[in-house]
């Protein structure tokens, strides 16, 4: 992975360039010890410094950030240099509000000397890719971050905030609630109730299984689903009721399913879900960052179907992977993004990890460590920027978000979601298409990071 400093943005912020000076860095070196300290002259203007370090070969660059006038060498730091070379970049900032910027090669003469020249360009200098995902969840070295969980700002960039691995066996799903509800109505239009039962989401070895199985609701087993969470007024239509009514079949979902919601909720943070995706038609996995308005930043988006084309011919089946959100600017509409990533196979034959990383600029979404997609459309961005969010995790079947009439011809998807007695044509499509390979989606792990802006 490529590391990308918040040094950028400091550099963009460079004012003042001539009032203050960044005087030449000292160095000490001892006797016998790889280590030296370089430092800056104390000097009443200096309100901080932020150190940079590169080292020669593949080690990681170092940060170090100094606003503490108070200890002895208020300016300093220690590295190891060795026999070889180094490079410090120290960014300044006086109590003028004005940043400078100077870079520094530190060369080691052999015993207890070294030598120091100022640099003519900036750092960063290093074109070489490094995985230096250490550097942030260091806790030597604090990097600033605007994450916040559970209301509370975070201070430091690369903390974990929240795990996940369904380890606890006594109450393996603590961290939870079941969200209990039809999906029929709109604004999802899926062929789904969420219900809270074993058969339908449970941990085993360590691992969630959110699985859809077919409902069988009618006149002996009344659609009436007990502690309902939703509590609006045609909570009926979607809650169901004790006694049965003809002429409610139609609200009568063909599937049962589950969904849980994240009790924790954050804002500004990366999330990494290990998950093995269903596979099958018109089955539609669910991880998303959800807010009490019903958006939604959508993690990963593979659709069930082996094979599936929109109407402009576009492979958008199993083996292709999106992501965007759900909007919640003129009514809730989806914004899905453009840039994809395909596999040979389904993503569902294995487990991978889909990961989100929600920043105020931009909302980056990884499979497996490498970049696909992003959302950088600012007012998207804040959009989505505007509360805290639950991680919400759900299987369901078909559904205006997921297979949008206006996306899906009519030879791929048999049926239209805004017709009548939807609930019955969705049982058809399924019953028409071959058996579903595999009705589950599977949870491994999950983790929550504090990021900064610079986290790609
Ligand atoms: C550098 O060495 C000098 C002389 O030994 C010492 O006075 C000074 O405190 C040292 N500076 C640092 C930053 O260690
Ligand atoms: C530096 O080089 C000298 C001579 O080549 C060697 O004796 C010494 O161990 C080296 N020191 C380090 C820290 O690598
Ligand atoms: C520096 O910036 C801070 C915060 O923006 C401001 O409160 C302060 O007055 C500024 N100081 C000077 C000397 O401009
Ligand atoms: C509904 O909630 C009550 C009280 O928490 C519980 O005892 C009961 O088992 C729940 N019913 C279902 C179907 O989940
Ligand atoms: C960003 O999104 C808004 C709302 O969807 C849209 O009106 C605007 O044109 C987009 N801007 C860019 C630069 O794409």
């Amino acid at each position: 992975m490529e590391i990308s400093l918040w040094l950028a943005l400091i550099l963009s912020q460079l004012i003042g360039l001539d009032s203050f000076q960044v005087p030449q860095l000292l160095v000490n070196a001892t006797e016998n010890d790889p280590w030296i300290w370089a430092s800056l002259p104390e000097d009443y203007r200096i309100r901080s410094v932020l150190f940079y370090t590169e080292f020669e070969g593949e080690k990681c660059p170092f940060y170090d950030y100094r606003l503490e006038p108070s200890i002895v060498h208020p300016w300093a730091i220690r590295e190891y240099l060795g026999n070889g070379t180094l490079k410090i970049s120290a960014v300044v900032e006086t109590h003028q509000n004005e940043t400078v910027i100077e870079s520094f090669r530190i060369r080691s003469l052999g015993e207890n000397s070294a030598s120091v020249e100022p640099l003519l360009k900036f750092l960063p200098s290093s074109e070489k890719s490094i995985d230096c995902e250490k550097i942030r969840s260091s806790t030597k070295y604090c990097l600033p971050t605007i994450s916040h969980h559970r209301g509370k700002p975070i201070s430091c960039s690369g903390r974990l905030l929240f795990s996940e691995s369904f380890g606890d066996n006594e109450n393996p799903l603590k961290n939870w609630k079941h969200v209990v509800q039809s999906q029929l109505l709109e604004p999802h239009y899926e062929g789904v109730a969420f219900v809270n039962r074993k058969a339908n989401s449970y941990v085993e070895n360590n691992m969630l299984h959110l699985k859809v199985t077919k409902s069988n609701y009618g006149s002996k087993n009344p659609f009436y689903l007990e502690n309902c969470t939703y509590t609006k007024r045609d909570a009926n239509q979607r809650c169901g009721e004790k006694k049965y009514r003809l002429p409610f079949r139609k609200f009568m979902p063909p599937f049962d399913s589950a969904k849980l919601i994240s009790l924790d909720t954050f804002k500004y943070c990366r999330i990494d879900i290990e998950a093995k995706m269903p596979i099958g038609e018109f089955l539609f996995p669910g991880l998303t960052l959800s807010s009490v308005n019903h958006d939604a930043i959508r993690i990963a988006i593979v659709r069930g179907n082996k094979k599936l084309t929109d109407f402009a011919s576009n492979e958008i089946g199993g083996r292709t992977l999106y992501a965007g959100a759900i909007l919640n600017d003129y009514g809730t509409r989806t914004y899905e993004l453009e840039e994809f990533a395909s596999s040979d196979d389904h993503y569902g034959n294995d487990f991978h990890t889909y990961t989100a990383i929600w920043k105020a600029e931009s909302i980056n979404f990884k499979i497996d460590g490498r970049t696909f997609a992003q959302i950088t459309n600012s007012t998207i961005v804040q959009e989505l920027s505007k509360n805290e969010r639950h991680i919400e995790l759900f299987l369901t079947v078909g559904g205006e978000y997921n297979f949008p009439d206006n996306r899906i011809p009519p030879e791929q998807k048999s049926y239209r979601n805004f017709e009548t007695s939807l609930s019955s044509k969705i049982k058809k499509a399924v019953t028409n298409a071959p058996i579903w390979d595999q009705d589950v989606m599977i949870i491994k792990n999950i983790n929550v990071y504090s990021t900064d802006e610079y986290e790609e």
